[in-house]
């Protein structure tokens, strides 16, 4: 087991953790032997991954809980007698144009990626505190800085993430705790594979992207674990754009002839 990061014996709270990003996260964290609380809405999902962690060696618990439930969050971190890392990746998204979207459809999705990492990262806040060397990484997207249309509160509940990541770097520095947020791209996952069943889509967004592929989520999971290592003492209030450079395609979607194709 690598312990370059120094993670080793290392406590974390993963949310999502039955997802595609979240469920990498864990592993990781595990692979650099950290013990993973995983949490996730989803019971068998939560299952699954704690059983996976187990069988690649690792150390991990599971814990079936809504973001949204702050009794239950409450409980959680009451359970928990330490942590060291949070990370905050449950997160979903619903369709709909803003125009079209009801204040419940805007405030449950609100409620979910941006209220749900508040509540966590107050309620580890703790934690991470007596840790003295306390990490928080929530996972944001590119679609902070660039509007995901058709997606209701979507971006703005990952632009509120963003914003939030770096307020609780300002307030909780002094204390011992660092918070930065990591930006994807487009990473196939359970959220976004039914895209990638169809047709040539799944050609047609890596052909999109400079690297020349969408992120698979371990891509994102390396950057999650350094961020929560010593390794990243000094980096805190930070946005990581992880996109493969997705976000610097905006020139090239001008026709100009003579220039290039
Ligand atoms: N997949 C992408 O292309 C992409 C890109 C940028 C950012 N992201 C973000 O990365 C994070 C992880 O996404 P993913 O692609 O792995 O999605 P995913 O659907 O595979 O995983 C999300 C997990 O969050 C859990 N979850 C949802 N709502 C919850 C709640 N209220 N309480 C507890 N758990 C809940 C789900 O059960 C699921 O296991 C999300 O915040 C997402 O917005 C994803």
């Amino acid at each position: 087991m690598s312990n370059w990061l120094g993670l080793s014996n290392r406590t974390a709270v993963v949310t999502g953790a039955g997802g595609g990003i979240g469920k990498a996260i864990a592993h990781e964290l595990s692979a650099n032997g950290v013990h993973c609380n995983v949490l996730d809405r989803d019971s068998d999902l939560v299952d699954a991954t704690v059983s996976e962690i187990f069988e690649s060696g690792g150390n991990a618990t599971g814990y079936v809980c809504d973001v949204t439930d702050e009794a239950g969050i409450t409980k959680v971190a009451a359970s928990i007698s330490s942590c060291d890392v949070l990370v905050n990746a449950a997160g979903l998204v619903r369709p709909g144009a803003l125009a079209d979207l009801t204040t419940g459809e805007w405030n449950d999705l609100l409620k979910v990626n941006l209220t749900g990492y508040f509540i966590m990262a107050r309620e580890f806040t703790p934690h991470l505190i007596s840790s003295g060397h306390g990490a928080m990484v929530h996972i944001a997207s590119i679609s902070s800085t660039n509007p995901q249309g058709s997606s209701g509160a979507y971006s703005v509940s990952k632009a509120g993430v963003v914003i939030m990541s770096k307020q609780l770097a300002y307030e909780l520095g002094p204390k011992g705790v660092r918070s930065n947020s990591v930006s994807p791209g487009l990473v196939r996952t359970p959220m976004t594979e039914a895209y990638y069943q169809v047709g040539d889509v799944a050609q047609r967004r890596d052909a999109a992207v400079p690297v020349g592929r969408v992120a698979r989520p371990i891509d994102i999971a390396d950057i999650v674990t350094f961020l929560a290592s010593d390794r990243a003492r000094y980096i805190t209030g930070a946005d990581i754009v992880a996109d493969g450079g997705f976000s610097q395609t905006l020139m090239s979607t001008v026709p100009r002839p003579g220039f290039g194709d």
